[in-house]
């Protein structure tokens, strides 16, 4: 099967004043994981709804593939959808629930046939195979004959997928389908989406507040705040290049510190003062600093490129000490999630836990300069 495109061009969701969705501009390459990401309310699944045709667009133009779809009904998008709360129908066995789709379709455009036994017969046997090939790649099919009411959530779940599959629709919306398995299942079933959804090839959706899921998940991830799309790229991309504070802080757990920073000239170039410590900057850093001498700039750092002269892995480009003091010391084990007061401000970072380190120690920290982020402070772009 071939699979689609999917974009949406300029389109806005308006509810009275709230507007859910501004002005998105997305597109989906055909056979894509593309992940929707963003906290509660940011619009994500107003953007589904809107494609599945369950909303429509204050403005803006959705297609799939080459069709414009915005006057096209629900049932004619060639779209399944997989919600959180997926409602299978409680008096029908896995396997009716599986099939009910395809009868439906197979009826319908058949109708006439059915006066041929021969015909129905075989329409039936297609189904059959159908079912049973969708419940073999689920791992279902030793639960076909039995009511939802006696599954657990996540065979459930499954039966939910199930039932998308085997539609063979042109696109996969999901939203937030994970989100009632505890979190073991969870990770497991995502796991498995993953492989399947590379399997079948289908242009695929998937609504997450989840930063994690998005960043196991997508082939690109679409990050979302109020409505506004922030950036579109690859796990890899958002986590390493974030476009904004907000991106960079919502991605990566813990979050990027933010910390306030004075551009200074130092040595003829441009450096960053913290407190009264000076760090010289790698030379694209300071080339993007240039001409911003007393102004002041947000450098972002993960927990993890912060270490002491300790912890210090031999080859990475550190920054000069930065004078901190512990003030929580978190154990996780293999490491620790050290909250340190830096300038004023407290930072967090994962430092091996072979390293003591106890409250009120202070230790002297050092960045790692290839992995430090700068921010403009008034608008929260990347430098
Ligand atoms: N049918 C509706 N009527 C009024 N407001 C709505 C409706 N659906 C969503 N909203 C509002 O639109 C915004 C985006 O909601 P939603 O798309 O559900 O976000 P998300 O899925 O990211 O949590 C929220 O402010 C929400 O309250
Ligand atoms: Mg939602």
């Amino acid at each position: 099967m071939k699979a689609e495109s999917v974009r949406f061009e300029q389109v806005t969701k308006q509810f009275g004043s709230v507007i859910a969705v501004n002005r998105l501009t997305l597109h989906i390459q055909p056979g894509e994981f593309m992940v929707l990401v963003g906290p509660s309310g940011c619009g994500k699944t107003t953007a589904l709804r809107m494609l599945a045709g369950l909303e429509d667009p204050t403005e803006g133009e959705i297609y799939i593939g080459d069709r414009l779809v915005n006057d096209v009904s629900p049932r004619d998008r060639d779209i399944a959808m997989v919600f959180q709360n997926y409602a299978l129908y409680p008096h029908m066995r896995v396997y009716d629930n599986i099939a009910f789709g395809l009868r439906l379709r197979e009826l319908k455009g058949a109708l006439w046939q059915l006066t041929h036994w021969g015909e129905a017969r075989a329409i039936k046997k297609r189904i059959d195979e159908r079912v049973r090939q969708v419940a073999q790649m689920l791992e279902i099919e030793g639960l076909l004959h039995r009511l939802p009411k006696e599954l657990s959530g996540g065979q459930r779940q499954r039966v939910a997928l199930a039932r998308a599959i085997v539609r063979q629709p042109k696109v996969f919306l999901m939203d937030e389908p994970l989100s009632n398995l505890d979190a073991k299942l969870r990770d497991q079933t995502r796991a498995e989406l993953k492989k399947l959804q590379e399997r079948l090839g289908v242009t695929t959706i998937y609504v997450t507040h989840d930063q994690k899921e998005a960043m196991t998940l997508g082939t690109r991830i679409a990050v979302m705040k109020d409505g506004v799309l922030q950036q579109v790229g690859t796990p890899d991309e958002v986590y390493f290049q974030p476009a904004n504070t907000f991106v960079a802080t919502f991605i990566g757990a813990p979050p990027m510190n933010l910390l306030n920073a004075q551009v200074v000239e130092h040595d003829g170039k441009p450096a960053l003062q913290v407190g009264s410590a000076i760090l010289p900057l790698l030379e694209s850093q300071a080339q993007k600093l240039q001409g911003r001498a007393g102004q002041s700039v947000l450098m972002g750092i993960r927990p993890q490129d912060i270490y002491t002269d300790r912890t210090a892995p031999p080859d990475a480009i550190l920054s000069a000490p930065l004078p901190a003091v512990a003030d929580v010391v978190e154990p996780h084990g293999d490491r620790n999630d050290v909250h340190l007061v830096v300038d004023g401000t407290t930072l967090i970072a994962q430092l091996s836990a072979r390293v003591k380190i106890k409250e009120g120690d202070a230790v002297p920290v050092r960045l790692h300069l290839e992995y430090l982020h700068l921010f403009d402070p008034a608008t929260g772009e990347a430098v």
